[in-house]
């Protein structure tokens, strides 16, 4: 199908991506802007000339009683790709998420009836995110990119962003020759916001500190430029938790925190453990290691190694009871569940930002004989497809079951089956 042309569909389920699945003519198409039980009119956006093409709906001929009208001037077909859910009510765009974890957890997973509910956080659906980056055009203007492109939708402000960044100022003064502007700030800390120009081979700091101060669990945290921390202010202490809370750390125990970041988790369970136990916190970045170095100081029964998690780091750790695993997207892969499935754990706390990822790598568990004992999902992301999972895991008492999905189980992520 050539772009831009226009499809008349019955709009289906919600799929991993921030689109629903149709069908014209035998084919599937990925539609944006659109919701489960819509009749819309399509415009062709991409063809990939295999089984399916992506397009936006550009016109609702029947609407669902779940649409509304998007917030954001910016937002809409060809316009700013930031968000995927903003013609979304703020209680569907959670059951979406939730449609899409329950069905990479029966698909990938092989776990066909977890229930799934994603929990709100506080402060609604506008002005949480507290890390901006926008994309600079050839005139200097900064925006957003349209979804799945490199043109960029000149913005004057961004209704997501939290009004900490004070984005509006950022977006009204031109970057000559910069390849993006990003703006962080911290809407539960001090500090206030810093401002960093982009260009192709580094970056420099432009305005604010260097080094941020987050707040959670009630105390400070250092988070330099570029390490990681959550993007919603509510997120950290909402996480931290729910990890506390499925892991039930004794004074004592044991723990290993991989891709532990600036030692959010670490710090947590160096307090909860106390100093008759130990905290090992892995990280690869020579930043975020660094400052974990500094918010684990107070507790010096926590340790960090800046190292890369593999399936010999877990391998050769020495003996620990519980364990957080918060991989970046691609998840922490089969090799590293395996080792930790075969280690001495009690329990696995696995963060996750992608639930595809998280899907494959909760078989590997349960193919080595654990059990997904908990799940939970929370809203980090609103307006956005995105949702982060919390999984708990546990070595299941009688042995590895039989795999349903069988060695050759669909790994596709995204795609509709
Ligand atoms: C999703 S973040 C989680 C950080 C931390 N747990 C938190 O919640 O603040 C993933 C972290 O893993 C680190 N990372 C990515 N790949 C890694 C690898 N192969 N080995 C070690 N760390 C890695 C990143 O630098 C990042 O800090």
């Amino acid at each position: 199908m050539e772009p831009g042309a226009l499809l008349e569909v019955e709009v289906g389920p919600v799929a991993h991506g921030g689109h629903c699945v149709a069908r014209h003519d035998g084919r599937v198409v990925f539609v944006r802007h659109a919701l489960p039980g819509e009749r819309v009119r399509v415009r062709v956006t991409e063809d990939t000339g295999g089984s399916y093409c992506r397009g936006d709906a550009v016109e609702v001929l029947r609407a669902s009683p779940d649409r509304v009208a998007p917030p954001c001037p910016w937002s809409g077909p060809g316009r700013c790709g930031g968000c995927d859910f903003q013609h979304v009510s703020a209680g569907a765009q959670r059951a979406l998420k939730a449609f899409v974890v329950a069905e990479q957890l029966a698909r990938l997973g092989g776990l066909p009836d977890v229930d799934v509910i994603v929990e709100e956080l506080p402060g609604g659906l506008l002005g949480w995110r507290t890390r901006m980056q926008f994309a600079v055009n050839r005139r200097g203007m900064a925006g957003l990119r349209v979804h799945r492109s490199h043109s960029v939708v000149p913005v004057k402000d961004c209704p997501i962003a939290n009004p900490a960044l004070g984005v509006a100022s950022v977006l009204s003064r031109r970057w000559p020759g910069a390849r993006g502007v990003e703006v962080t700030g911290s809407a539960a800390g001090a500090g206030g916001r810093s401002v960093r120009r982009l260009g192709h081979r580094s970056s420099a700091l432009v305005e604010g500190p260097q080094v941020g101060q987050e707040r959670a669990a009630g105390r400070d945290w250092q988070v330099s430029g570029g390490a990681f921390w959550q993007v919603h202010p509510a997120a950290a202490d909402v996480l931290l938790r729910c990890v506390l809370d499925l892991l039930a750390p004794r004074p004592g125990e044991r723990c290993v925190d991989l891709f532990g970041g600036v030692g959010l988790y670490a710090g947590a369970l160096a307090a909860a453990v106390g100093p008759a136990g130990s905290v090992l916190c892995v990280e690869g970045d020579a930043v975020a290691a660094a400052d974990a170095v500094v918010n684990l100081a107070s507790t010096p029964w926590a340790s960090i190694r800046r190292a890369a998690v593999d399936a010999g780091l877990v391998a050769g750790l020495s003996a620990y009871d519980v364990a957080v695993l918060d991989p970046p997207r691609s998840g922490a892969g089969r090799e590293v569940c395996e080792a930790l499935a075969a280690g001495p754990a009690r329990a696995v706390a696995y963060v996750a930002c992608d639930p595809a990822a998280l899907a494959r790598d909760v078989r590997t568990f349960t193919s080595a004989g654990w059990r997904l004992a908990e799940l939970r999902a929370f809203d980090l992301f609103p307006m956005t497809h995105h949702v982060e999972c919390v999984a708990l895991l546990v070595p299941a008492p009688d042995g590895p079951p039989v795999d349903p999905l069988g060695e050759a189980g669909d790994a596709t992520p995204g795609h509709p089956g």
